[in-house]
């Protein structure tokens, strides 16, 4: 397995630096198939190589129902029915949502203060839900368009490691 040490992006590049934490992701996930280590990985990756965030990690559904999984950050609920906050609602609605200010989002659910802003992208293989891919920030109106490209294309990357048709 090849590891590539973490770096910092100033995402002045924005669409560059998504194609930079590609590789470094493909390089991290390269050769190991494990749902657990690789999500684990993951999500250090993106806490670690993201500026301006208080989350990182993944929901994965269980019995209906979305249960935390690997992360990077504070303690979370650790399950969200689907169409409930944020989570349950990219979910059940399959597409990434990003939210500009969580305040504003009906329903949403407050697991840290801190949080201002997430972006929520669904783990869809073929026709199958897996579960989600959730980051927050401290910032309000983190994330855009171009933050919903760029971590569709990584969770893509990731859904393939663990030998799982990519999105799309
Ligand atoms: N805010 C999310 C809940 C998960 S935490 O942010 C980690 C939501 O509304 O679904």
């Amino acid at each position: 397995m090849t590891f590539t040490a973490a770096k910092r992006y100033d995402f002045h590049d924005q669409a560059g630096d998504y194609a930079g934490l590609a590789d470094e992701l493909r390089g991290l996930l390269t050769g190991e198939s494990d749902l657990v280590a690789n999500a684990a990985n993951m999500s250090a990756l993106l806490f670690d190589a993201l500026p301006d965030l208080n989350w990182a990690g993944f929901y994965f559904l269980k019995r209906g129902e979305l249960v935390v999984g690997p992360f990077q950050g504070k303690p979370a609920c650790v399950r969200i029915a689907l169409g409930k906050g944020v989570c349950g609602t990219a979910a059940q609605e399959r597409r990434t949502i990003v939210v500009p200010d969580v305040n504003a989002f009906p329903g949403h659910i407050a697991c840290d203060a801190a949080s201002q802003s997430e972006i929520v992208v669904p783990l869809i293989a073929g026709e199958k839900l897996l579960g989600v891919l959730d980051i927050d920030s401290p910032r309000l109106a983190r994330f855009n368009e171009g933050d919903a490209r760029g971590l569709e294309r990584l969770v893509s990357i990731f859904l393939d490691s663990v030998g799982i048709e990519g999105v799309g």
